[in-house]
């Protein structure tokens, strides 16, 4: 890549934020510019690179270079810039770098290879053209009898072949090397020599070891201008609408014209903003899934969380309570455990729920329980609703209970509010019994669907009118290691049958909300399902589970990826398959004969792009598109808006013509305001975007008004390119109180209330005032500088089926805008009009949308706000 190619796109950035940044800034600024550009009249035509790692931040800091002309005076590039991330396992306690070793081939690309733990039999490796631009990480499991540490990289000229040799300590002591002609398939592990050709170079007093290559300038120059490109790049996204007291000091009011003007309007998609539902942060069980009893299958472990056994969440009423924990003869063989019960008359086994069992005054619950007597007795079995002190707040009997499993159901009636009841389950004349799935709905659930979702968090969902639902993540999707993948066959069927596992996100999924819950809720949304299966992968960050690595763990073995194969095409015939089929049979027992007319399929979830995962996820794609071609498949490119998995996932993308790209990021108010133009570039013809994960975060990780308009303002942005970004959903959705796992999400709950964030009231209002057209618009600003343009956002739309034209307009700024937007000439509505306005204080988490009249002659965009108008057509 050029020195000017990389100017591009800072020359513009930079000249625009000259103009408003305060004088330390502007001078940073122009020393940028000056070197980017200038370079140096006397440059040395060679110079010497060192490529090393330190130990500092516990290993996890990367590749960085320094260079010298003379092989005795170093320099650092940047403050340790790391151009090459470790990115092999779960986050945290892997991601490390050791010992890189880099090598450069005759045809001038550039090879690395690093240590990443004391453990493991493998070793790292990547390449590049230019230092800058890594290609995708592999994690070549060479040794799995022993440990990998301090790998070296050698070529053979004669043979063609690269030597990999490294030192092992565990099991055996010894330095072993394999050889490979392309990195991917490698000889046995031999016996060899040792030696290590890095060297020693000082660095700001500090002795470090790496490898030292001679180098035309041009390169160093490279790493010297993307450090500073970085740092550039850095510093505009760091930029916090709550920080304007500096950036904007002395703007008064900003004024200004917007008129439509006459291209011709943009299709937008007609699924464009949707949800993501992921069973994070208590998300389903104990969330969204109405089931009131926690554990109701003894099946939690120690696997979902370490102090967890079948009884968590249970406890005997009186000292004299005899609980145990059978799985001789189960109800069924995937729901193995059950609670065996010797109690007295009046005693029994009280269940807490989750964080309390929370009821309503007046309103009906459904209680079902199998259960069975010991020998041959026979009992009945009493539910109460019970409060803290053990106050009877609802009883009912069961018809009597004999000693086969059976289902026993009864109703009770509350006539009190209250969020932290408790449910007690006893015999009535003290016989013991085994009980199992103890469950408890209420009544009233969204649709009144039974086994349904809690019918307030359904309607909050409902009302941001959601085209889609992506479902079950997320992470949730491909799992934390190989046995921890979501199979969707796991999730349907009878509740007992259902095989619950682990949640990854540290408790445990029943799957009482599986596959055909999640089609039905979508179809009582009006939604698209779009459901999301893992690429033949777990999760890039996984831990080890027993495996002999982390991550990727190989990908599911090539001898079980025909039958995981299979399972994803069931998935689509149990979803549209004619009653007749296999899977679409037991889609209609379970009630719903007719398809659910599934158009979308994810598979992958943000994954690391290496060849495991091209490899299954080619399987898994030509597959479908052999057997089912009117099924769109979405891609997906990596956790970022940038970088290796980024590019490779598009790279995948072209080549394989896949209809759509998953992207995510999470990023600062900063990036989104410098990125207005982001999907203006991108290639209409290529595959269209699927945003499926995106937020604005900011320190603390709370949703505010800065947050929320940062995401408004690229809801305009994706709004101006709805005919390439068809799909777009924030995430996550769902977080219970005091039960997170990830801030901010879009609505909070408790046990009685939902809690929508400030975020959230941006996702219903550009949900509720969606459009099917683009109209291209201009605003003409009295004041020009691009900082205060660039706090302004606007969105023109119509939706052809009631005529109605929506502007959306935000205002990120401390100060009023005010501007005429006459669209009389046009057949719309002017003068005084009715608006939603969405506004607060930066820093404020409560704001809620308002009513406001604005008149169309002088519309006044309070200072950090949001402004949806709908004009009628005269
Ligand atoms: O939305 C939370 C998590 O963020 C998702 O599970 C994952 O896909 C992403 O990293």
């Amino acid at each position: 890549m050029c020195v000017l190619h990389l100017l591009k796109f800072p020359i513009g950035i930079i000249y625009d934020y000259l103009k408003f940044k305060f004088m330390r800034g502007i001078i940073f600024l122009l020393l940028v510019l000056l070197t980017i550009q200038m370079g140096h009249a006397s440059e040395p035509d060679s110079a010497y690179i060192f490529a090393y790692s330190t130990t500092k931040n516990d290993n996890h800091n990367g590749l960085h270079f320094a260079w010298s002309l003379d092989k005795k005076q170093w320099q650092g590039i940047g403050q340790e810039r790391t151009y090459l991330w470790s990115d092999y396992g779960r986050w945290g306690s892997q991601k490390k770098m050791f010992d890189p070793d880099l090598y450069r081939s005759s045809d001038g690309d550039w090879h690395c290879v690093w240590g990443l733990n004391d453990n493991d039999g493998v070793f790292a490796y990547a390449s590049s053209g230019d230092l800058i631009s890594w290609k995708s990480q592999s994690y070549p499991l060479v040794y799995p009898e022993g440990n990998l540490k301090s790998p070296l990289l050698s070529y053979d000229h004669k043979s063609g072949e690269y030597t990999i040799v490294w030192q092992s300590d565990k099991n055996t002591v010894g330095n072993y090397g394999v050889k490979t002609k392309d990195f991917k398939t490698f000889s046995t592990p031999q016996k060899t020599a040792y030696f290590d050709k890095k060297e020693t170079v000082t660095l700001e007093g500090e002795s470090l070891r790496g490898t030292i290559h001679k180098v035309e300038w041009a390169q160093i120059e490279k790493l010297l201008n993307a450090d500073k490109l970085e740092e550039l790049k850095q510093k505009l996204y760091s930029e916090r609408p709550a920080e304007d007291t500096i950036l904007f000091a002395g703007l008064k009011s900003v004024e200004g014209t917007l008129s439509l003007s006459e291209d011709k309007p943009r299709k937008i998609s007609d699924l464009f903003m949707g949800v993501f539902f992921e069973d994070i942060n208590y998300a389903a069980d104990g969330g969204l899934y109405a089931e009131l009893i926690q554990n109701r299958g003894f099946e939690y472990s120690s696997t979902d969380r370490k102090e967890w056994n079948s009884l968590s969440y249970w406890k005997k009423s009186a000292n004299e309570v005899q609980l145990n924990i059978d799985s001789i003869s189960p109800v069924h063989e995937n729901n193995k455990h059950y609670l065996t019960m010797m109690a007295p008359k009046g005693q029994g086994v009280i269940n807490e729920g989750f964080d309390g069992v929370p009821i309503l005054a007046g309103e009906y619950y459904d209680v079902g329980i199998y259960a069975r007597t010991k020998d041959q007795n026979t009992d009945y079995l009493i539910v109460q609703i019970i409060d803290s002190t053990g106050q009877v707040i609802s009883e009912g009997k069961t018809r009597q209970v004999s000693n086969k499993w059976g289902q026993y159901e009864i109703t009770l009636q509350t006539n009190v509010t209250m969020s932290n009841a408790q449910v007690l389950v006893m015999t009535e004349n003290g016989t013991a019994v085994d009980l199992d799935m103890i469950s408890m709905f209420p009544r009233n659930t969204f649709h009144n669907r039974k086994n349904g979702m809690r019918a307030d968090i359904a309607q909050t969902i409902a009302d941001m009118k959601p085209k889609f639902v992506r479902f079950p993540g997320g992470c949730v999707a491909h799992g934390d290691g190989l046995e921890n993948i979501y199979h969707w066959k796991n999730t349907i069927g009878p509740l007992e049958s259902r095989k619950g596992q682990r949640n990854l996100w540290g408790y445990h999924q029943s799957y009482g909300l599986g596959y055909y819950e999640y089609f039905q809720f979508c179809e009582d949304l009006g939604a698209a399902p779009v459901p999301v299966v893992a690429a033949g992968v777990p999760c890039q960050n996984s831990g080890h589970h027993g495996h002999p690595i982390g991550g990727q763990q190989c990908g599911i073995a090539m001898e079980d990826m025909d039958a995981y194969i299979q399972d994803i095409l069931d998935l689509i015939e149990y979803a549209n398959g004619d009653k007749h089929t296999t899977w679409g049979r037991k889609r209609a027992e379970a009630g719903h004969p007719e398809p659910f007319d599934l158009k979308y399929i994810g598979v992958g979830n943000e994954d690391l792009i290496t060849d495991i995962f091209v490899e299954r996820f080619t399987m898994i794609y030509k597959a479908i598109k052999q057997k089912y071609p009117n099924i769109n498949v979405i891609g997906t490119s990596g956790p970022f808006y940038e970088g290796t998995d980024y590019v490779e996932g598009w790279k995948l993308a072209d080549s394989l013509e896949i209809p759509l790209i998953d992207e995510h990021y999470y990023t600062s108010p900063g990036w989104f305001i410098h990125n207005q133009d982001f999907y203006d570039k991108y290639d209409r013809t290529k595959s269209k975007v699927y945003l499926g994960e995106y937020a604005a975060h900011i320190s603390g990780r709370a949703s505010t008004i800065e947050t929320a308009l940062a995401e408004a303002l690229h809801l305009c942005n994706l709004e101006r390119n709805g005919d390439v970004v068809a799909m777009t959903s924030y995430a996550p959705l769902l977080a219970k109180q005091g039960n997170t796992q990830w801030n901010p999400d879009l609505i909070y709950f408790d046990n009685i209330s939902v809690k929508p964030t400030v975020g959230y009231y941006v996702q219903q209002l550009f949900g509720q005032n969606s459009g099917d057209e683009y109209l291209f618009s201009s605003l003409e600003l009295v004041n020009s500088d691009i900082a205060v343009k660039r706090r302004i956002a606007r969105s023109v739309v119509r939706d052809t089926k009631t005529g109605d034209l929506i502007l959306k307009l935000v205002n990120l700024l401390p100060v009023e805008v005010r501007l005429k937007a006459d669209f009389s000439p046009q057949q719309y509505q002017g003068g005084v009009v009715e608006a939603k306005v969405l506004t607060g204080n930066i820093q404020d988490r409560q704001a809620m949308p308002k009513t406001a009249r604005l008149n169309m002659g002088n519309l006044i965009l309070e200072p950090y706000s949001l402004s949806i108008i709908r004009l009628k057509a005269k």
